[in-house]
């Protein structure tokens, strides 16, 4: 019989999808369970990129501690950005931890188990590479349980250095995967249903630029298209700075390219923008934008936006909210500043005081709520095409889906029977944070 583990993933999409290969390496061994009650392998796979997921790392391991005690053969592993961050040090303040696999160490959990099997003694994996290959690991049926949607991630680490950001230190240099494993992958990915693919990489539009023989991420992008049996492709996250006017031409040109595109924005204050090691100015940025919607009137643009940086005046917090009013975003993630290891904006003076950023954040959420709900109310009426993920989560007679531009819609149907359908549906009502629709046709199936 096999032993049972079970995950638990903080942070993005990247560690998502890191977890999904962690069971895929372990899967001879281990089948996936979900509650920590019945596993005799716990790992976290944790997030470092602000202190609060940092922080859960803590609470969460110390949940673990007392099912230790009255199973003493568990295996408790740290994996991930926190792993990396802190090595060695994590078994001195978590004495109870057994594994520790930073962000490539993962990939050797195997004989990092073996080890610790035969020694029983913590195990440390966190060298980080330059020229890592990452292993082709293919996606199986029984443990991404059937579903529509997939995140495939084409490139790993970050060559950027804003001066805010952790993950160049956690994640180390860019890599970027072969096209021959991304192309296998997604293959093998549409053989268990998956119609949508989300291609990521910390910096994707960077994809390829080290290696003389791989694509760019445009060209990158028109092969994907090619696959038969993906319908729709998203990407995320795109660095401004490296947005090309090649890229801008295949999401206009290429119709399975989703209308939608994450553009970090951090600051709309240039001198921000300088002391954040971004690269671009508010005026480029917003001549990016310009000419996406040119091209691509329907495109929805998310950003993530960062308050209280260092040395941030109240004009430079009011020019973001310039931003905000300009590009109107579909949706902003925004975040307080906070000091992060390693990040050399941890050592800048004029440290803004908590209370102030929390009184920016507030007014962030206020303008950017008021924009979203004008965007979601001006669907109202219109007819969308929508993948069919599932049931709606809060009403199982209810199906879900995505528009290409990333909104949710919940909305009622004659058939459920529909899941990974592409269907017409009536927006019919606006929420907060979904659409509410009516079925109205059968697109594809
Ligand atoms: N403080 C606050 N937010 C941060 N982010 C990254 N580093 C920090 C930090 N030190 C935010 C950025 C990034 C997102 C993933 O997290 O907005 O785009
Ligand atoms: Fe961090 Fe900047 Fe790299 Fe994004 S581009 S991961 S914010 S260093």
């Amino acid at each position: 019989m096999k032993k049972k583990v079970y995950i638990k993933t903080f942070g993005c999409q990247m560690n998502e999808n890191d977890s999904e290969k962690i069971l895929l390496l372990l899967k001879d061994e281990y089948e996936p369970v979900s509650s920590p009650e019945e596993a005799d392998l716990i790992l976290i796979n944790t997030c470092s990129v602000r202190k609060k997921p940092e922080h859960k790392v803590y609470s969460e391991a110390g949940r673990y501690k007392s099912l230790k005690k009255k199973k003493p053969e568990l295996i408790l592993g740290i994996t991930g950005c926190v792993a990396q961050q802190e090595g060695e040090n994590l078994i001195k303040k978590l004495p109870y931890v057994d594994l520790v696999l930073g962000t490539q160490g993962f990939y050797f959990i195997k004989s990092a188990l073996r080890i610790h099997r035969e020694t029983k003694k913590p195990v440390v994996f966190t060298e980080l590479k330059e020229d890592f290959s990452f292993p082709l690991i293919l996606p199986e049926l029984d443990l991404r349980k059937k579903r529509v949607t997939a995140f495939v991630s084409i490139m790993q680490g970050c060559d950027n250095f804003c001066t805010y950001c952790i993950v160049p230190y956690v994640r180390g240099r860019e890599i970027s995967r072969p096209p021959e494993d991304i192309i296998k992958e997604i293959e093998a990915l549409v053989k268990i249903g998956v119609k949508e693919v989300t291609l990521l990489g910390q910096n994707v539009n960077s994809y390829g630029l080290k290696n003389k023989n791989f694509p760019s991420f445009p060209e990158l992008l028109r092969m994907v298209a090619q696959i038969e049996g993906i319908w729709r492709i998203r990407f995320t996250t795109s660095h401004p700075k490296d947005l090309s006017e090649e890229l801008i031409k295949v999401i206009a040109e290429e119709p399975k390219i989703c209308k939608h595109l994450h553009l970090p924005l951090q600051s709309g204050s240039n001198k921000i923008l300088k002391k954040m090691n971004r690269k671009y100015t508010k005026e480029e940025y917003l001549a990016k934008v310009k000419k996406l919607r040119a091209l691509v009137p329907e495109i929805a643009f998310t950003t993530d936006i960062i308050v209280g940086f260092p040395g941030e005046e109240e004009k430079d917090f009011q020019e973001t909210i310039e931003v905000l009013k300009k590009v109107r975003y579909h949706e902003i993630f925004s975040f307080k500043y906070c000091d992060r290891p390693f990040a050399v904006a941890s050592n800048f003076p004029e440290k803004i005081p908590e209370k102030e950023k929390e009184r920016r954040l507030k007014i962030i959420h206020e303008v950017q709520e008021k924009i979203t709900q004008e965007i979601y109310e001006s669907y109202i009426g219109k007819e969308v095409e929508i993948l069919v993920e599932g049931t709606s989560k809060k009403d199982p007679s209810w199906l879900m889906g995505r528009t290409s531009t990333n909104v949710i819609v919940n909305f009622t149907s004659p058939r459920l029977d529909l899941m990974g359908a592409l269907v017409k549906v009536k927006i019919t009502s606006a929420g907060k944070h979904s659409l509410k629709g009516e079925y109205l046709e059968l697109i594809k199936i």
